[in-house]
C-alpha cells in the first residue's frame, strides 16, 4: 500500500514571516489527518524557520532544488549536506522550471538525484512533457527518455524509495489541468517503465505523484486513479484552505 504524498512546491513566493504564518494556520488545519504524508518546500530562505515551526507536527520539510556536490565554490548553490542538516526530508530535483529556465538536463538531474540519496534526501523526480510534443502524440517517448535517463544507475532499492512527480509542463500553472485519464495512462506508463529498469517490486512501491494546476475542486478525482500516488502542488499549494482541501481529498 502506497501512503500518497502531497507536497507544496512553493517556488519564489512567502518571505520567512508569510512561511511561518502559514506553516502555523497549516498544522491547525491538520491536525489528526492520518494516512497520507504532506509536504512543504519553501524557499531556501525560509527552511530553517519553517523547520522549528513543524517541529512535533506530521508535516515534513522539503527542498526545491539542490547541487550535486557536498561542497565546494559554486556561488549560489546549496548541497545536499546542508538540506540534510536543516531537517529535508525531500527535495524536488528536475522541475520543468529548473529545466526551462536553467537549462538543467537529465544528466544534472541523475547527479542530483544520486547525490540526494547518499545523504538520505528523498528526491522527488519531476518529467513531463511539453504541449507540442503532446500534441504531436511525442508524451511517453519524452517522459520514457527523462525517466530513464535521470534515474539510471539506480539500484532496485533506491528506485522504490523515490517519488516520481508526472508534471505536463502545459498544465503548470496555467489552469489547465490533464484529466485524470490522461494523467493515469502516463503515470502507470511509467509504473511499467520503472518496473523495466528495477524490477516490479520496487515498481510496485514507487510513488507517483500528478503536478499540473491540481485543485481543491479536482483533486479527489485525480488522486482518485490508482497510478496517482499523491501530488505536487504549486498556486494551490501557497493557500492554508487549497492545500489543506488537497490533501483532505487525498483520504
Ligand atoms: O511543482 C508544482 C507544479 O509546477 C505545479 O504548479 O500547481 O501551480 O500548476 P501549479
Amino acid at each position: 500500500m502506497r501512503i500518497p504524498l502531497l507536497a507544496g512546491n512553493w517556488k519564489m513566493y512567502k518571505t520567512v514571516t508569510e512561511a511561518v504564518e502559514f506553516v502555523r494556520g497549516l498544522k491547525e488545519a491538520l491536525a489528526g489527518v492520518q494516512g497520507v504524508e504532506v509536504a512543504v518546500c519553501p524557499p531556501f530562505t525560509a527552511l530553517h524557520a519553517v523547520t522549528r515551526e513543524l517541529e512535533g507536527s506530521n508535516i515534513v520539510l522539503g527542498a526545491q532544488n539542490m547541487h550535486h556536490a557536498e561542497e565546494g565554490a559554486y556561488t549560489g548553490e546549496i548541497s545536499p549536506v546542508m538540506l540534510k542538516e536543516i531537517g529535508c526530508r525531500y527535495v524536488i530535483l528536475g522541475h520543468s522550471e529548473r529545466r526551462q529556465y536553467f537549462g538543467e538536463s537529465d544528466e544534472d538531474v541523475n547527479a542530483k538525484v544520486k547525490a540526494a540519496l547518499k545523504h538520505g534526501l528523498v528526491p522527488i523526480v519531476c518529467v513531463g512533457e511539453r504541449l507540442e510534443e503532446r500534441e504531436a502524440g511525442h508524451t511517453e517517448r519524452v517522459v520514457g527518455a527523462q525517466v530513464r535517463r535521470s534515474l539510471a544507475g539506480l539500484s532496485s532499492a533506491e528506485l522504490a524509495g523515490l517519488v516520481v512527480a508526472y508534471e505536463p509542463v502545459w498544465a503548470i500553472g496555467t489552469g489547465r489541468t490533464a484529466s485524470p485519464e490522461d494523467a493515469q495512462q502516463v503515470n502507470a506508463f511509467i509504473r511499467c517503465l520503472l518496473a523495466e529498469m528495477g524490477g516490479q517490486e520496487a515498481a510496485r512501491q514507487v510513488r507517483i505523484q500528478y503536478g499540473g494546476s491540481v485543485k481543491p475542486e479536482n483533486a479527489a478525482e485525480l488522486l482518485g486513479q490508482p497510478d496517482i500516488d499523491g501530488a505536487l502542488v504549486g498556486g494551490a499549494s501557497l493557500k492554508v484552505d487549497s492545500f489543506a482541501a488537497i490533501v483532505r481529498a487525498a483520504l
